[in-house]
């Protein structure tokens, strides 16, 4: 049976042997300057795609044989901009194939100007909307080239409380100019505003978009790496005050059962199939069998026209190991090198984990092993010292 927006998702608990969809729609109503995702502007009613992403499903499920779905997730691009028509069909179709798990994550990211459309969402069956306000400031929102005003992203807040138990917010911060005043007052209206999750991400200028190519004709667009850094840990202190932890490097939860099922489900190295144009999987473990990385054809017109959707790759033992690291040290409770070795045969590179700890970088607790406040400002070189050895 579908779940109900009533449902909670599975709290806590280990996602590492669990199962995922992730359907990506990539149009847009606008492409915003400093995004580097698989986007498009939409060229006609999106039917032909909807019809190539249930096709995809029905062939995923031969290789995943009869395995419930903890989380699906409706990421983009804009996936507000589908129709309750369109969500219908893709839930129920992998409701009938793979079946939701009791309670499963039914999630959505939303852009706040389809805010009219959230009651029609909620009773498709999406039990979670992640909305990207990104701002509460007039002219960053104009500068950050969103279609939404500052009113428009406070009254979406509240219109998806009404229709959803699980809202998230997205926003950006470290923007050229923005001091930590600002950050903070913009933060707070979060914080104040009833949801239970929260993303704030650091401005990323991306080589090619267009906030890359003015960066590189030499405008400022994005605060300094000092300046990043003190906004990051004031992040982290305004949050934990206000009673929101990290759960991972950027990602904040009142409480577990706040928590991204989706998202966890990729940091701990579970099986998740990514269908839409541009999506990645990933599937099985080296100790059973192999590991394999998919990737659908990026062009919406290609993926829709098939038949061959995705490039896949067999992960060695190695590449597996380095992503089970890379990821499983974004969340807080950190790596379970138990999992590690029982997916891969390979542990952590131990002279690199004595160096990190050394340098105060990571903590241990049992088979645990986690970044430290410091270490989460360097994570991926952190990181990187922890990946085994090719030869190990
Ligand atoms: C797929 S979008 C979310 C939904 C919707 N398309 C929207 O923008 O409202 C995912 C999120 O990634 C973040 N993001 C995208 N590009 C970014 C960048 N260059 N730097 C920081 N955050 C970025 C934004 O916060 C955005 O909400
Ligand atoms: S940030 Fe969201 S709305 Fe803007 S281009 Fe990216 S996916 Fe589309």
């Amino acid at each position: 049976m579908t779940a109900s927006p009533s449902d909670t998702a599975p709290a806590g608990g280990d996602l590492s042997g669990a199962l995922g969809l992730y359907v990506h729609w990539p149009y847009c109503a606008r492409i915003c300057p400093y995004c580097d995702f698989n986007v498009y502007r939409p060229r006609n009613d999106g039917e032909a795609l909807l019809e190539a992403i249930l096709q995809d499903m029905a062939v995923w499920r031969e290789r995943t044989g009869p395995r419930p779905l903890v989380s699906l997730h409706f990421g983009g691009g804009t996936p507000s901009l589908m129709t309750q028509a369109k969500l219908s069909r893709v839930i129920e179709t992998a409701d009938r194939l793979w079946g939701l798990a009791s309670g499963a994550e039914i999630g959505l990211e939303a852009n706040p100007k389809d805010q009219a459309g959230f009651a029609d969402m909620a009773a498709a069956g999406i039990n979670r909307l992640s909305l990207g306000v990104q701002s509460f400031d007039d002219e960053a929102l104009v500068s950050l080239g969103r279609d939404h005003d500052a009113k428009m992203g406070q009254a979406s807040i509240d219109a998806a409380q009404s229709a959803f138990a699980r809202v998230s917010l997205d926003l950006i911060y470290a923007r050229a100019g923005q001091s930590a005043t600002d950050w903070e007052g913009e933060l707070s209206i979060a914080l104040a505003s009833g949801v239970g999750h929260l993303s704030p991400y650091q401005l990323t200028i991306e080589p090619a978009t267009a906030f890359g190519k003015r960066v590189e004709r030499g405008e400022t667009l994005a605060v300094n790496d000092d300046a990043g850094a003190d906004l990051y840990e004031l992040t982290q202190s305004l949050c934990e005050a206000a009673g929101f932890p990290a759960y991972e490097i950027s990602n904040h939860a009142r409480s577990v059962a706040d928590q991204s099922v989706h998202n966890r489900l990729y940091w701990a190295g579970g099986d998740w199939i990514g269908v839409g144009p541009g999506a990645h999987g990933r599937l099985g473990r080296a100790s059973a069998g192999g590991r394999i990385s998919s990737e659908a054809l990026r062009r919406p017109d290609a993926y829709a026209t098939g038949p061959q959707r995705h490039e896949e790759t067999g992960l060695s033992a190695h590449e597996e190991a380095a992503e089970r690291v890379l990821m499983g040290l974004r969340v807080s409770e950190g790596l379970d090198r138990r999992v590690l070795r029982a997916a891969t045969g390979l542990d952590v590179d131990l002279s690199g984990l004595e160096r990190m700890q050394a340098q105060g970088l990571v903590r241990t607790q049992g088979d645990h092993v986690a970044l430290s406040g410091d270490g989460r400002l360097l994570a991926d070189g952190v990181s990187g010292e922890l990946v085994p050895d090719e030869e190990a």
